[in-house]
């Protein structure tokens, strides 16, 4: 089966197309056209992502990146048609103009593409971008026919994981091969922190989430705070790094709800210590490091501590972290040294870096086992939906 998917909850706008075949257990798939632009640089002025510039940058860069997709997946063929062909599938994208014109331009000068259906986010996320992504699904179906599979960018987030995430693999085809439940999923995100239990394949209960901030809402304020660009994580990440094992003078940050007895999180008290530390005393380039690494490492500490006692709480047999956040290099490396420290044999899925913050891969995977589930929507039932839930 062929998936075409489309991602533009939040700063980044992404389309993909994928073949997969297969259940759980005999999954193959390869990626035949991947394209990716992220806006980091537009919103880095305004320290955090902008809803209504986002939607005008989606606007801006999904044809092209469609173009990019289909061209890579070799399934770009000029061909011209009647634009009035169209008229009644363009309809739906009354509210973005420029996009419109754009895609008018398109069909009307390109064949369809062999496809067998369109995933699409719709949702959580920024609803003003969403919605870019949705109108542009329903459009690119009515035109060419197409069914349409809306998925939960959480579920891609968890997906992408399990299929891209062990490093150990000795297998050179990417699958999910091997996942004993239940399955622990951490997800890390500029959105969520949350714990999610999983008892069979795509089923999910929540375990703990934060109170107050995302993890990586918190490292893109405290960022801010210390005048770094956004996205902030990257950049605290960097720095932390430069200072960590040497005898920098430490700070003391705390370890909120690090004992709570429950698996929630909160990282607002952290983000206001950091503030008063940045207050207290000149910004150095020195201090900036030492307060990089301090964050970076209690930040670490609760995700970390808290997801261990889940792990023993609920046997876990497999747990995957996922989410912008699953890039950072000490909380990888920390994870892994917890498990193996503790002698629990869980086995641990990461994805790479690349794959872990927002792309349309992840989408497409997700789209795929949805599909097989036959959960396709009528076009006009799609709405987006910014707080959309990953579990009941
Ligand atoms: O999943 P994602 O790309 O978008 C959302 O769905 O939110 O996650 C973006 C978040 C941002 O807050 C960003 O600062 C954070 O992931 N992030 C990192 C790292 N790379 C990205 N946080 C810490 N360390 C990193 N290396
Ligand atoms: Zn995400």
């Amino acid at each position: 089966m062929r998936i075409l998917a489309v991602e533009t909850s939040c700063d980044e706008t992404a389309v993909c197309v994928i073949e997969a075949s297969g259940e759980l257990g005999d999954f193959r798939f390869t990626v035949l056209g991947n394209a990716l632009i992220s806006q980091a640089d537009v919103h880095a002025p305004y320290g955090g992502v902008f809803p209504n510039l986002a939607k005008r940058e989606h606007e801006k860069n999904l044809v092209p990146l469609l173009t990019q997709a289909l061209s890579e997946a070799n399934m770009l063929r000029t061909e011209y048609s009647d634009i009035s062909l169209y008229s009644t599938a363009l309809g739906v994208l009354e509210r973005e103009h420029e996009l419109r014109v754009q895609l008018e331009k398109f069909l009307g000068s390109h064949a369809k593409p062999p496809i067998d259906a369109i995933a699409v986010t719709y949702g959580p996320g920024l609803e003003p971008a969403l919605w870019v992504g949705v109108n542009f699904a329903k459009a690119l179906a009515a035109a060419w026919s197409l069914p349409i599979v809306p998925v939960n960018h959480m579920e891609g987030h968890v997906i992408i994981s399990a299929v891209s995430g062990d490093e150990s693999s000795k297998s050179q085809v990417p699958g999910i091969n091997e996942i004993q439940f239940p399955l622990l999923s951490l997800l890390i995100s500029g959105g969520h922190t949350e714990l999610v239990l999983s008892r069979e394949w795509m089923q999910y209960e929540l375990i703990g989430q934060t109170r107050d901030d995302a993890v990586g809402e918190a490292f893109d304020k405290v960022a801010r705070l210390m005048g770094l660009p956004y996205p902030g994580g990257p950049e605290i990440s960097k720095l932390a790094a430069e200072v960590r094992g040497t005898d920098i003078a430490r700070i003391a940050l705390p370890r909120p709800m690090i004992d709570s007895g429950d698996f929630d999180f909160s990282f607002a008290g952290l983000k206001t210590a950091v503030r008063k530390v940045v207050e207290a005393e000149e910004l150095t380039d020195e201090r900036k490091k030492a307060i990089a690494l301090e964050f970076e490492n209690a930040a670490a500490d609760v995700l970390i501590a808290k997801t261990m006692r889940a792990i023993e709480e609920y046997g876990a047999e497999t747990i995957l972290v996922g989410g912008g956040v699953s890039a950072n290099t000490h909380i990888r490396t920390s994870l892994a040294q917890a498990i193996k420290d503790y002698g629990l044999g869980t086995r641990l899925l990461i994805p790479p870096p690349n794959l872990a913050t927002d792309n349309a891969l992840m989408i497409a995977l997700a789209g795929y086992f949805r599909a097989q589930k036959g959960e396709y929507a009528a076009a006009n039932s799609i709405k987006a939906q910014g707080n959309l839930k990953l579990h009941a």
